[in-house]
């Protein structure tokens, strides 16, 4: 960090210098404080003027990093730091360029003026991190811009872009050109005209009632940002920011602000890969093809033109092109039935994905993704083919979802270039993406492809090939778990709202009926060939051979009574189940809910850690990031591994000793990586492998 003073035709330009996001560290706020008071001790300086550095952005907040430790509340902190700036009795001006979020924001709303570039965007997020703005946000802003939209732009933690901030009243200009410069002139101007310091806490606060919080949104952040708006409507500001201040220390002590600390630095490390030589460059990505126009690859398409790139889509069976077309064109004409999509970009994307039925048509794209039948030999084929089409250079990927990446590698010349994408079904919606590493895939590749999991909107994952990869493998344990809950005694529904009303979005009995009992049927007859050892329980197995095939059959697991999609016990179901247990001497017994979500978690944890030991996923964190984004885990609860840790490591040893004394010894045996991590008094979700 530079400690930049710059005096520019008397305005002094206070740069705010810590890459790549201006976080409000302890070093960065003392360097502002001491460079505010050489101003006001300069005799040449007029104005101050502060701005980001590099265009992306002012400042992202408070450091995230440096929470629950004495850094965060060292001197200044940063309310000190905006009170300094609110009393200087020279006018200061926020110069916004690009991200102005959290703490950023409420530094920005102390100085007595803001403009920003119209790349801007604003906001106060710290809602999604179990907190509320705590640097004077929850007073200032509604005192700008009203307490209504004040409230809703926090409750939300929505950004807004600079013509809306305009709008409001939250910025004072919008400029463009070289923003730099024309943040002098503006400055400059004002200051011409007679006007300077506006302390905005002078400004009264409109009585405003405050729309209800929905169940959706009641959470202990939102209850705590509800009561500190109102009181800024009945409290004076000194006391009203009193509420705040303490307000928000609560909430950073709390374990659903710590557990969504951790997923937001959990999927930003997934986007590193461990042990990468320094230089590694990504790939340039231009032109992107998919092969295979069924449900995966149309929407993989969809996610390239989606982020802006012209991708093309090939099938060389004619209808099967012409089906994806359709879905894809009907899956953007409902985005624009439901107001998210205006016709005009509706139209723009659909004419981005350009239909091809020959492979000779694709040959110059830069990455080709195959998402055709989830068969070795016929991936074989397709293989085969693009290793003989494709330029040199071109990257190859497979969506494939449960087959070896080295078998798919080795059916080209170019082993170091293949690797798997992963994607999540439907795949424009789903955040997850893991990205499956051949013994031969080249580092650069892999830097190309989590750079590109950015450009999507996704968060990009680094898994070693193995069976299920990290999600499928650690989803199937906990699956099995469900399953033999229900053959213990406990019904499907009591499974499902357990885990549901733990913070699962949806308990695993319904995603088993909603993602198609025979796909999971198929998997574990494999499976059971694959791992003898491992007990399933065989209910599951009748339903399906019963012909049910889960909702997409209006039948499965549940009953789904005149296409409703909401399940409903079936009768037929339970005697299934009965009769089952009849046949293997089960007598039935009750489980709680604690009981339920205990079982489930713990499997999870165990299979996380068997993928640590086995180098699959890199990182502790890796492993929460994929369940937090593609197996609804809920974000407030961190990932399977951070609730391990939070439960304690030595209790999880216990309680896994006494399972595996109950039951199966080789799953639930506790691993040796789980018993050195506690004895050394160390965390899961911090663990790294070697990478490399
Ligand atoms: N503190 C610490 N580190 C931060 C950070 C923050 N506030 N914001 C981003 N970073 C780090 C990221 O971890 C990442 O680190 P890495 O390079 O080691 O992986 C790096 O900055 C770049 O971040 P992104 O990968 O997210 O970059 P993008 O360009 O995709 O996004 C962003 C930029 C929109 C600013 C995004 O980083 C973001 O949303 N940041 C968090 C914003 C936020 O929640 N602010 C509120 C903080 S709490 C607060 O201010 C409390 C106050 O009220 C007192």
């Amino acid at each position: 960090m530079t400690n930049m003073y710059e005096v520019r035709a008397g305005i002094a330009l206070l740069t705010l210098d810590n890459p790549p996001v201006n976080a409000l560290s302890h070093a960065l706020r003392r360097s502002l404080a001491e460079r505010l008071a050489r101003c006001l001790a300069d005799p040449s300086v007029r104005g101050i003027m502060l701005l980001g550095t590099g265009g992306r952005a002012f400042s992202a907040g408070a450091d995230i990093s440096e929470f629950d430790s004495p850094a965060s509340q060292a001197d200044p902190s940063l309310s000190s730091l905006i009170q300094r700036i609110k009393n200087s009795s020279l006018p200061v001006l926020a110069a916004i360029d690009g991200h102005a979020l959290g703490g950023g924001l409420e530094l920005a709303l102390g100085c007595h003026w803001r403009v920003a570039s119209g790349k801007s965007r604003l906001g106060l997020p710290e809602i999604h991190l179990g907190l509320i703005p705590g640097a004077g946000g929850t007073q200032r802003l509604p005192r700008l811009i009203g307490v209504k939209p004040a409230y809703e732009m926090m409750l939300s933690g929505r950004p807004v872009d600079a013509e809306r901030a305009l709008a409001l009243g939250l910025v004072d200009g919008v400029l463009e050109g070289d923003f730099r410069e024309q943040a002098i002139h503006w400055f400059l101007a004002l200051l011409d005209s007679g006007r300077g310091v506006r302390p905005s806490r002078e400004q009264p606060v409109a009585e405003d009632a405050l729309p209800p919080l929905s169940d959706r949104t009641s959470t202990h952040a939102a209850q705590a940002l509800r009561r500190c708006v109102e009181a800024s409507i009945h409290q004076p500001f000194d006391v009203a920011l009193q509420l705040e201040r303490e307000t928000f220390a609560t909430l950073e002590q709390s374990a659903q602000s710590a557990a969504l600390r951790h997923g937001f630095f959990a999927e930003r490390r997934a986007s590193h890969l461990l042990g990468l030589e320094a230089g590694t460059r990504p790939l340039p990505l231009r032109q992107i093809a998919v092969v295979g126009a069924g449900t995966m690859g149309s929407g993989i398409a969809m996610c390239f033109a989606n982020a802006g790139f012209a991708v093309s889509l090939l099938d060389v069976n004619p209808d099967s092109l012409a089906r994806g077309l359709s879905t894809i064109r009907q899956t953007y004409e409902d985005q624009v039935r439901k107001g998210r999509l205006s016709v005009e970009a509706a139209e723009g994307r659909v004419r981005q994905i350009e239909p091809h039925s020959g492979f000779e048509a694709i040959a110059d794209a830069d990455l080709v993704i195959e998402a055709v039948f989830e068969e070795l030999a016929v991936k074989q084929t397709v293989f085969e083919t693009l290793d003989r089409v494709m330029k040199p250079s071109a990257l190859l990927a497979s969506n494939t979802s449960t087959l070896d990446i080295d078998s798919i590698a080795g059916f080209t010349q170019r082993p170091g270039q293949v690797l798997g994408l992963h994607f999540f079904s439907p795949a424009p919606v789903m955040r997850l993406l893991e990205i499956v590493r051949g013994r031969a895939t080249r580092d650069d590749v892999l830097v190309t492809v989590l750079d590109l999991a950015k450009t999507l909107g996704k968060v990009g994952v680094v898994a070693r090939s193995g069976d299920g990869f990290i999600g499928n493998r650690m989803w199937h344990q906990y699956l099995r778990q469900a399953s033999l809950l229900v053959e213990e005694g406990a019904s499907p529904m009591q499974v499902d709202r357990a885990l549901q009303d733990w913070g699962f979005a949806m308990g695993p009995l319904r995603v088993a009926d909603l993602a198609g009992l025979d796909v999971g049927y198929s998997i574990r007859q494999r499976q059971y060939r694959d791992y003898p050892h491992q007990r399933w329980s065989g209910w599951l197995d009748r339903i399906s051979e019963a012909g049910r095939l889960g909702l997409k059959g209006g039948q499965g697991i549940y009953a789904y009574p005149e296409g409703s999609r909401q399940p409903a016990e079936d009768p037929v179901i339970q005697a299934l189940i009965d009769e089952f247990r009849r046949e293997h001497g089960v007598v039935a017994r009750s489980f709680s809910d604690e009981e339920i979500v205990s079982r489930c978690l713990d499997a999870l944890s165990v299979e996380g850690i068997r993928l640590l030991e086995e180098g699959i996923a890199q990182r502790g964190s890796d492993v929460d990031a994929v369940f937090l984004n593609g197996y609804g885990f809920p974000r407030a609860q961190g990932g399977p591994l951070f609730q391990a840790d939070q439960a304690g490591l030595p209790a999880l040893i216990s309680r896994l000793k006494l399972r595996a004394a109950e039951s199966e010894v080789p799953f639930w045996t506790p691993p040796r990586l789980l018993c050195n991590l506690a004895q050394r008094g160390d965390s899961l979700s911090a663990y790294e492998g070697e990478g490399r």
